[in-house]
């Protein structure tokens, strides 16, 4: 089979790099057309740095970045600095990439790339922004879509931005709005899943055993990562959200998931960015979304400690 079309959209974020690694890990599957950066952990001019860096580390300046939306839709931006350090990537040596930043928008690259392709899967692991946007600008556009795995949402588990909200949802409620309703197969993967892939002592061992530079500087994010979720749920390690995207899309028999209704709360200051999972169809709206619920964690590892051998050492 040909490797499945994809398009990248993160705000890394040390999670979304280690996501980004996997994905480039895995060229027989995935053909990334290009890596689209949004405003979300930390501002823009450092997300579409830290995309550029990520594959330069990976030796794939072939992929093509585009920086896009430096802010959400309606509201004002929130950031995660506190989680991810001021550099968004902390944990690793921060330098200037040779790889060059395009010219064109980031959603004029998802537009004019889903109106030339067909059977494009997006990605998104961060806020919702570019996506949204770019099905606001042309419509047509959404049509094109093959499928979008986006990394967001919670519902057994609570917020981790709020009690009731995820991030990614609630640094762009309006937008996340538009891409869980557009029509398209959607499969949500929440803090309800992402808190089950912890990368416990042993499992960020193994992945250093392997000795190359991009294992080394996947364990050395992790290393800054892991301090601050570690004392807030008093686990034995911290969630790898944004790779459970990637890892859906090569295995996803990893992932239990039942379509429902997911409904996002983009008013109401109290439960701003909630995701109402209609998990029992109680209300009989329509089924919008593939809900992620459960994930073989130990699946997950093997899998991204064996693509991350891939890499030279
Ligand atoms: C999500 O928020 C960000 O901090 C992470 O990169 C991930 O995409 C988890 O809520
Ligand atoms: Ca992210």
């Amino acid at each position: 089979m040909p490797a499945r079309p994809i398009i990248i959209d993160c705000d890394p974020g040390q999670d979304d790099a280690i996501a980004l690694f996997l994905a480039m890990a895995s060229p027989d599957e995935l053909n990334i057309l290009g890596v689209t950066a949004v405003a979300g952990n930390v501002p823009l001019p450092l997300t579409e740095r830290n995309v550029r860096m990520m594959c330069e580390l990976a030796g794939r300046e072939d992929i093509p970045v585009f920086a896009g939306c430096a802010k959400p839709m309606v509201r004002d931006s929130i950031t995660a600095e506190y989680i991810h350090g001021e550099t968004g990537i902390d944990g690793i040596d921060v330098f200037e990439p040779r790889t060059v930043l395009q010219d064109k928008h980031a959603v004029d690259f998802i537009v004019e790339t889903l109106l030339a392709h067909d059977e494009v899967t997006l990605i998104p692991t961060g806020p919702l922004t570019n996506i949204a946007t770019a099905f606001e600008k042309n419509a047509e556009v959404i049509q094109k879509v093959k499928e979008i795995v986006v990394m967001g949402g919670a519902m057994r588990e609570g917020g981790n931005r709020t009690p009731s909200a995820e991030f990614n949802i609630m640094a762009d409620p309006q937008a996340a709005d538009i891409v869980l309703n557009c029509g398209r197969p959607v499969t949500l993967i929440g803090l309800d899943v992402t808190h089950k892939v912890l990368s416990t002592e042993e499992r960020v061992a193994r992945i250093g055993q392997l000795g190359n530079s991009v294992a080394n500087a996947t364990v050395g994010m992790l290393s800054f990562f892991h301090r601050y979720d570690t004392e807030k749920y008093s686990s034995q390690g911290t969630p790898l959200h944004d790779p459970c995207t990637i890892a859906y899309l090569l295995q996803p028999d990893l992932f239990k998931t039942k379509l429902c209704n997911v409904a996002v709360e983009t008013e109401s200051e109290l439960t701003i960015g909630h995701t109402a999972v209609d998990f029992w169809h109680v209300t009989g709206r329509p089924k919008n979304v593939n809900w992620a619920y459960d994930v073989d964690a130990d699946g997950f590892y093997e899998l991204l400690t064996e693509r991350l051998s891939r890499f030279p050492l």
